[in-house]
């Protein structure tokens, strides 16, 4: 059994520690030798219909859905092409407004979740160019969507997706950095800095990955506790929904992401003494802000434990009880760096607890059922 998780002790593990694998996979043969423009030769989505492009839907469920909040600030960011996020169990019955220069990207591992496949089609029958972003080149999603761009995360088998998550990110940066070249949205010299960067995302995970042993002792600390919250602004929050999925899934501990700056609305009524909060600090524009809400949480008695960068460590260790220091990338990548942690972090707490961490009751691998 070890052997076929190489030697870990479950498939989680060691698919969070093929992430740098994923990244390389991901990549590879997908960007130019000069190292300054993507190339996705296998779209069929052609220079027309991306320059027409009016409006992005994306769709899909749980992480990969919260792989798509990313993808959201990616594609903006980069393209300035309004998108919006939906559920895809949610996405038919809205009546979306979808028309032919609206474009619907689809995201799932599996390619066999029947939300998603329902949300495909029914962007197509409006007349949508569906792409989806999957992992297994031969699933339902990828026959019958107009694109397919796949991830190279290899099989994954823990119910709790890791290593597919990041691919989707890196495909989702490929995607926006190719949208941009074609309309524009980006220097030559942009594109080249981004791409460096996510070249150097490998080794960074396993810088992450090198200081499991603190996540650990964390871990156990927050195993004690039935309610917890992670908080964050921008991207540091689609990374907190995910991060919150995760360890509700595996750990059965209950817990609450919260764009910080929402708190103050209700929810800081829940925060007594004690209560762990753990605080993304990674995107520098809204720092300062985050640390305000991490002043609000600290005041009403939290735990708090910040996950941010080398630089602002000092700052922040005057206001929250611990720190982890994740490596320095921009702030479109962060999110394939931070939520490594976030990965660890409900393993060892699921582990702590005693849980079936690769099989979470409940729930299944792709659920082929609306
Ligand atoms: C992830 O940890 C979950 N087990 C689950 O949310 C999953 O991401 C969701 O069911 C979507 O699956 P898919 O990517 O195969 O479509």
């Amino acid at each position: 059994v070890t052997a076929e998780k190489g030697g870990y002790e479950h498939f989680m593990l060691k698919e969070i520690h093929e992430q740098p694998k994923a990244y390389r996979d991901t990549m590879r043969g997908r960007i130019n030798a000069e190292g300054n423009k993507v190339i996705l030769p296998e779209l069929n989505l052609t220079v027309e219909q991306i320059k027409n492009i009016r409006n992005v839907q994306i769709v899909a469920c749980g992480t990969a859905y919260n792989a798509g909040l990313v993808g959201r600030s990616l594609i903006e960011t980069l393209v300035r092409i309004p998108v919006e996020n939906d559920i895809a169990s949610e996405y038919r019955y809205r009546s979306p407004i979808v028309t032919p220069e609206t474009l619907v990207i689809v995201v799932s591992q599996s390619g066999e979740t029947a939300d998603t496949l329902a949300a495909l089609r029914e962007g197509q029958a409006n007349g949508a160019h569906v792409l989806a972003i999957t992992n297994v080149v031969g699933s339902s999603i990828a026959r019958e969507a107009n694109d397919v761009l796949v991830t190279l995360a290899g099989p994954e088998i823990a119910v709790a997706s890791t290593k597919a998550y990041t691919s989707q990110l890196i495909a989702f940066t490929l995607l926006g950095l190719y949208m941009a070249e074609v309309r524009g949205t980006q220097t030559e010299e942009q594109v080249s800095e981004i791409l460096t960067a996510m070249h150097a995302l490998p080794e960074q995970v396993e810088e992450i990955l090198a200081q499991k042993e603190a996540i650990k002792n964390y871990a156990e600390q927050i195993s004690k506790h039935k309610h917890l919250f992670f908080i964050g602004r921008g991207v540091d929050y689609a990374v907190a929904q995910e991060g919150s999925l995760k360890l509700k899934e595996i750990s059965y501990i209950h817990s609450e992401a919260y764009a910080a700056g929402e708190l103050k609305h209700g929810t800081l009524a829940l925060i007594e003494e004690g209560v762990p909060v753990i605080a993304l600090a990674t995107v520098e524009s809204v720092l300062e802000k985050t640390v305000s809400n991490i002043k609000e949480v600290k005041a009403r008695g939290a735990d708090v434990m910040a996950i941010t960068h080398e630089e602002h460590v000092t700052d922040l260790l005057r206001s929250v009880d611990q720190a982890f220091v994740i490596p320095k990338t921009l702030p479109l990548l962060t999110a394939t760096l931070s939520v490594v942690t976030l990965q660890l972090l409900a393993y060892y707490a699921s582990l702590a607890l005693g849980h079936d961490v690769d099989k979470p009751r409940n729930l299944a691998k792709s659920v082929t059922v609306e």
